[in-house]
């Protein structure tokens, strides 16, 4: 069963309209890139991007490989609107899907991805809630599939700690703090995923961002 409440992409902070703007503070296209390089899509790859919001890294891996199938799933029809709008612009075929990151296997099949991508959406869920996603995941990834993960990991530094507290403003404690505190690849390993490692670790006024990388067994 899928839980249907969810942390909108600018948690308490302002508007989803803004988002775009407020995102460029996170370094993003550094960001971006590096998922996307792991990501790495190739022609004919199924690639979901969970929790896609408006849209910048499915669009950019379409950019990469436009013979790629991405599809860009989050739960709310409001920036979905935004990510086609910027589609539509740049001419690029993305399939928008409305749905929980938990509910993957009843809207796609099982095993039937190569690559899941998600960026800065655990951090905004709750512990239970980030175990589903990522088993969802793993359920939807065809055994050897690929995941990548770009989100607030480990914050090492003071500076960093300090840094972070500006998305727990926005997103509230509970659920960032696990984030901070490293939590993510233990649960990808719970989740059943292997080769699990932080293979990026990117400084930003808002905490650093991590890119994890995983193989689904
Ligand atoms: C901070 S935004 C990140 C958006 C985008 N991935 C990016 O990199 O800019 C977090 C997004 O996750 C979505 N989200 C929150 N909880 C979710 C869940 N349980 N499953 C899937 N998406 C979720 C929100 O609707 C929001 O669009």
């Amino acid at each position: 069963m899928s839980e249907s409440a969810f942390t909108p992409a600018l948690g308490r902070f302002a508007p989803t309209r803004f988002y775009d703007h407020v995102v460029t503070l996170t370094r993003e296209r550094l960001w971006r890139a590096l998922a996307a390089m792991y990501v790495a899509p190739r022609p004919d790859d199924v690639i979901v991007d969970v929790g896609c919001g408006t849209g910048s890294l499915a669009l950019l891996l379409a950019r990469l490989e436009p013979r790629a199938r991405i599809v860009g799933l989050d739960p709310d029809p409001d920036v979905l609107a935004v990510a086609r709008r910027k589609a539509h612009a740049a001419d690029a075929a993305v399939r928008w899907r409305v749905g929980m990151g938990d509910g993957l296997v009843e809207l796609l099949g099982a095993g039937s991805v190569d690559t899941v991508v998600s960026s800065l959406v655990l951090h905004q869920c709750p512990i239970s809630v980030k175990r589903a996603v990522l088993a969802s995941m793993s359920a939807v990834l065809r055994p050897g599939g690929r995941l990548v993960i770009a989100d607030y990991g480990r914050q090492r530094t003071r500076l960093m700690r300090l840094a972070f507290r500006i998305v727990q403003l926005a997103d509230g404690k509970e659920d960032t703090q696990p984030n901070a505190d490293g939590v993510l690849p233990r649960l990808m390993s719970d989740a059943g995923f292997r080769d699990v490692r932080e293979a990026e670790v990117v400084p930003t006024v808002t905490g650093s961002i991590s890119v994890y990388v995983a193989r689904r067994e």
